[in-house]
C-alpha cells in the first residue's frame, strides 16, 4: 500500500488538467453491452476502478483495446466490441471490489434477456441498497430472484416490454440501470423523478450517439422508445466535476489559485455557488475555470442534495477548505448515513468539527497542523489531501488506493500547482 507525504503550508499555483469522469465513465461502460459493434470511448481517466470495470467487461467476452496514448497523456482512448457475450454473471468476487459492477444489471439483461449479478452489499459510506434498481426493472417487465448473494433478472420470453416508473427517491445508479435496460425494450419506457446528474446526461447523450430515442435528457422525467437494436459510436466522456471541485478547494485553503483546465463551470453550479459564498473567486475561462482564494475564506451553510442541489461527493472536500473559513459553517449530508469519516482525522489535524447526525459544525481555525491520518473512502480521503496542503509541518496519508478509484495522478497534478507532495510505499 502507499501513502503519500505532503509537506504543507505552501500557496498553490498552476494549472491542472481535469480528467474524464469516473462516475460517467462507470456507466458508459457498460453500454458496450447493448450493441455488437464496436463503441470507443475517449477521454477515459486512468483509474483503479475503470481497470476493474474493464476487467469485468473482459470476463463476459467483450474485448476491450486501449489505442496508443502515451504514459504522460492524461485520458484514455478504449474500444470496446461484444459481438458476443460469452457469460452474463458478474462474479462475487470482482463486484465485491468494485460496488459500480451493478450497473452491468440493466444492459445485461437487455442483451441477453437474462442477468446475474452478486449483490454489491453497502461500503464505508453506507449500506447502500438496490431496491430502486430492481424496483425500477421489474417496472419495465423484468423477472428479479434474490438468491446466494447474488440478483437474477429475466426478461419474459428474452425481451423487456418496457413500462412506467416514479422514483421515490432519487437514485444515480437505479436512473442508468433502467435507462441502459429500457432502450431496447419492445415498447415505450417512461420514467419520472430520475436522476439529473450531468453523468445522467453523459449516458442518455451516448445512447443517443447510438440510436437510442430517449426524450426529457436533463429534466426529471424521461420518455424511452424502445429501438431493436443499438449501433457502435464514439464518445468522449465529459470532465470530472468533482476532482475539478476537489482541486478548487485545495488552491483555495492554500490562498493560492488554479485553471482548471476542461472543468465546465454549468455542470458544476452549486459547487462554484459555495466557494463563492466562501468568498473564492471563481471565473469561466476558455481553456477551463479561473479559481483564486486572495483574501479570508467566510463560513457557508451547505446541504447536499441530488443534481443540481450541492453534490454529496463534494461535501468532504469543502468541509476540508472550510476548517479554514473566519467563523462557524453547518453542512448537513442529506445522501448517506455515514459519510463524516473525515471529520475524526481532520480534527486529530487541529480542526474543530462537531457532529450530530447529518449535521456538522466546523469553526474555523487559523492553522492545522500535520498528522499522520488514515483514508477510509474516496472522498474522505482527498478531504486529508486538501488540508494536508494547509496544515504547517508534514501530513502522511495512508491506504493511498482509496484516492487511486477517483484522482488520476494526484500528487503529479498536485505537483503542476507547486504542492510539495511524494508518493512512497507505506511498509
Ligand atoms: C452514485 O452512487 C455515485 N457513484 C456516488 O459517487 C454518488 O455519491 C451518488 O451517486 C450520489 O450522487 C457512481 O456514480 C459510480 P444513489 P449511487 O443511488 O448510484 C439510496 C463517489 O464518491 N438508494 O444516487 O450508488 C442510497 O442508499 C461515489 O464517486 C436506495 O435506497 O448513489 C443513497 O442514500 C460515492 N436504494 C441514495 O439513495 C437504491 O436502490 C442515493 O444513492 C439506490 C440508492
Amino acid at each position: 500500500m502507499d501513502k503519500i507525504i505532503i509537506r504543507g503550508g505552501k500557496r498553490l499555483s498552476g494549472t491542472v488538467p481535469i480528467s474524464g469522469a469516473k462516475n460517467a465513465a462507470l456507466t458508459l461502460l457498460p453500454c458496450a453491452l447493448l450493441t455488437d459493434e464496436p463503441l470507443t470511448l475517449r477521454n477515459l481517466p486512468r483509474l483503479a476502478d475503470i481497470d476493474g470495470f474493464q476487467h469485468l467487461m473482459n470476463q463476459f467476452g467483450i474485448s476491450t483495446t486501449i489505442a496508443g496514448s502515451r504514459p504522460e497523456d492524461f485520458g484514455r482512448v478504449m474500444t470496446l466490441e461484444a459481438p458476443r457475450i460469452t457469460s452474463n454473471v458478474a462474479p462475487y468476487d470482482l463486484v465485491r471490489k468494485m460496488r459500480a459492477s451493478i450497473l452491468v444489471l440493466g444492459p445485461m439483461l437487455a442483451r441477453m434477456g437474462e442477468a446475474t449479478v452478486s449483490l454489491p452489499g453497502g461500503c464505508a459510506i453506507g449500506n447502500r441498497p438496490i431496491d430502486l434498481h430492481l424496483k425500477a426493472l421489474e417496472a419495465l417487465g423484468a423477472q428479479i430472484e434474490l438468491a446466494s448473494g447474488y440478483v437474477r433478472a429475466i426478461a419474459p420470453d428474452g425481451g423487456l416490454p418496457g413500462g412506467r416508473y416514479s422514483f421515490p427517491i432519487v437514485s444515480v445508479g437505479a436512473t442508468e440501470n433502467a435507462i441502459m435496460a429500457a432502450v431496447t425494450a419492445r415498447g415505450k419506457s417512461t420514467l419520472q423523478n430520475v436522476a439529473r446528474e450531468p453523468e445522467i446526461v453523459d449516458l442518455c447523450n451516448l445512447l443517443t450517439a447510438m440510436g437510442a430515442e430517449i426524450e426529457g435528457i436533463g429534466t426529471s422525467g424521461l420518455t424511452i422508445h424502445g429501438v431493436p437494436r443499438l449501433h457502435g459510436a464514439t464518445y468522449r466522456v465529459m470532465s470530472d466535476r468533482i476532482e475539478a471541485g476537489s482541486y478548487a478547494c485545495a488552491a483555495a485553503i492554500t490562498g493560492g489559485e488554479a485553471v482548471l483546465k476542461n472543468a465546465r463551470i454549468e455542470e458544476m453550479e452549486s459547487t462554484v455557488q459555495a466557494l463563492r459564498d466562501a468568498g473564492v473567486t471563481v471565473e469561466p475561462r476558455a481553456e477551463g475555470l479561473y479559481i483564486a482564494a486572495d483574501g479570508p475564506l467566510r463560513p457557508v451553510t451547505i446541504s447536499t442534495a441530488p443534481y443540481p442541489g450541492f453534490a454529496t461527493d463534494m461535501q468532504a472536500q469543502l468541509m476540508a477548505m472550510l476548517c479554514r473559513a473566519e467563523g462557524s459553517s453547518v453542512l448537513t449530508e442529506t445522501i448517506f448515513e455515514n459519510r463524516y469519516m473525515h471529520v475524526p482525522e481532520l480534527n486529530r489535524m487541529g480542526a474543530h468539527i462537531e457532529t450530530s447526525g447529518r449535521t456538522a459544525i466546523v469553526h474555523g481555525v487559523p492553522q492545522l497542523s500535520g498528522a499522520e491520518v488514515m483514508a477510509t473512502d474516496l472522498r474522505a480521503s482527498m478531504s486529508l489531501v486538501i488540508a494536508g496542503l494547509a496544515a504547517q509541518e508534514e501530513t502522511q496519508v495512508h491506504r493511498l488506493y482509496h484516492l487511486d478509484r477517483g484522482y488520476e495522478r494526484l500528487e503529479e497534478k498536485l505537483s503542476l500547482l507547486g504542492a510539495d507532495v511524494e508518493r512512497v510505499g507505506d511498509d
